[in-house]
């Protein structure tokens, strides 16, 4: 019997795998610098935590959501995404009890029942910050220049950032009337029909040519904005631009999730084809008091590792290369196998990277493996060399070797080293 990876997940593995971690650690670089803090959380919740805090009328609720019951009877749903989960345990813990803004991070795999392709998993990685609490504008701009910061850290360079706002609940009221208005001039399905009902917002996403072409000539959010919105959007705006991030306000922008209210973002990659999307979020004004918190707005965005790594590679920015060890150690005989273990041990605390030869090789096979390793150095241990406490630590990329006391051998590897 030979198993497979269940369909659509991503998976990452030795040597791809250090370029994931490399883009993974990038991203969550400035969010630490800027005094987020780690919320680690349960990749499922109640079902009804998702059907209520994301929206009915997305497709991520009404046809995403990997559900199931678990043993107790309970229907439970694997995260589709991070924001109402964050801000459940905010609430129940009352982090926000405690000073304003609450500014959390999380990182971890989502589940999402898509069509896979490419950059499209039905298991995916992502990055998140939350910030709850504020309506200061300067922490939209904040959020948007983390995201930032962290793509470009990667070394992306070919990505640009489109912002909009979609109002408070005052523009949203009055854009709706026209909006709805509008759509029911239209000759649509009952389904499409159905989908306006809940969310008529969400008709701007529409791929089917013809209605996009209709949605095209549709009243747009941005030309209702109340005065308090049209101040707080430009004000974002002025922020950006001072820390010198371009962008593009684009108006027919719709985000899958539906809780999103004022600035609204996504940042898209230029080589990625259909799933462009590397990252996006926004403001959601409403969203902690529909699942029991105290009515304040929050911020926050997610950003996705699995494309972003795509984008680096398409970038030719990162590399996949094996780990390779500073020193390759080879023990031959069991007298010297104890004593490279302990050498091993002692450099290892002391941060220098050791691989020991495993299984008595043969000392020709063991150099065989020390070169495959991409190691910086290779040292044999055998009965002559316990014996007069004298090594050979051999340069790999020279074939130079070096006589060094076996007491010396930790200092003279972190002199070296550092000199590499
Ligand atoms: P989202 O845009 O749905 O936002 O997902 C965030 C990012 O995850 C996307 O920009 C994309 O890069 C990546 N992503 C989404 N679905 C997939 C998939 N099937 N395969 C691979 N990558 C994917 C959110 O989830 C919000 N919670 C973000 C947020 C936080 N808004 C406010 N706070």
């Amino acid at each position: 019997m030979k198993f497979q990876s269940p369909k659509g997940v991503s998976e990452y593995f030795p040597p791809r795998s250090h370029a994931f971690e490399f883009v993974r650690d990038q991203l969550l670089a400035p969010i630490k610098n800027a005094g987020y803090q780690l919320l680690e959380l349960p990749i499922f919740e109640d079902t009804e935590l998702f059907t209520r805090g994301v929206g009915e009328s997305t497709d991520v609720v009404s046809k995403e959501m990997y559900t199931f019951e678990d043993r107790g009877g309970r229907s439970i749903t694997l995260r589709p995404e991070g924001t109402v989960g964050a801000l459940r345990s905010v609430i129940e813990h009352g982090l926000d009890r405690a000073g304003l803004p609450v500014k959390v991070f999380y990182c971890g795999s989502f589940f999402r029942a898509e069509r896979p392709q490419a950059g499209r998993y039905r298991q995916f990685y992502s990055v998140g910050i939350e910030a709850i609490g504020s309506d200061d504008p300067a922490l939209d701009a904040e959020v948007i220049a983390l995201a930032y910061e962290g793509f470009y850290g990667i070394g992306l360079r070919k990505f640009r950032l489109e912002v909009t706002s979609l109002g408070d609940a005052q523009s949203r009221k009055a854009h709706r009337v026209d909006l709805v208005a509008y759509i029911n001039s239209l000759n649509l399905d009952e389904a499409t029909k159905a989908r306006a009902q809940i969310n008529p917002l969400r008709l701007f996403d529409d791929k089917r040519p013809d209605v996009a072409a209709m949605m095209a000539k549709a009243p747009r959010l941005l030309d209702y904005l109340s005065t308090e919105s049209a101040d707080h959007f430009a004000k974002v705006q002025e922020y950006l631009s001072a820390m010198g991030i371009a962008f593009t306000i684009n108006p027919l922008m719709v985000r899958g999730l539906d809780y999103y209210t004022g600035t609204t973002f996504e940042f898209v990659h230029e080589d990625l084809g259909a799933q462009s999307g590397i990252g996006g979020g926004g403001r959601y004004d409403g969203l902690m008091e529909s699942i029991g918190g105290q009515n304040i707005s929050g911020i926050g965005f997610g950003l996705g590792i699995d494309r972003a790594l795509l984008a680096a590679e398409a970038e030719g920015v990162v590399s996949s290369t094996d780990f390779a060890p500073t020193l390759y150690l080879i023990p031959l005989g069991q007298s010297a196998k104890a004593v490279a273990m302990k050498l091993a041990h002692e450099l290892r605390d002391r941060d220098i990277s050791v691989e020991v030869a495993m299984g008595d090789k043969a000392l020709k096979n063991a150099m065989k493996s020390a070169d495959k390793s991409g190691a910086l150095f290779s040292l044999v241990l055998g009965e002559s060399e316990l014996e007069s406490g004298n090594v050979e630590l051999k340069e790999m990329s020279t074939g130079v070797a070096t006589s060094v006391t076996l007491s010396a051998l930790v200092p003279t590897l972190i002199t070296r080293t550092l000199k590499k």
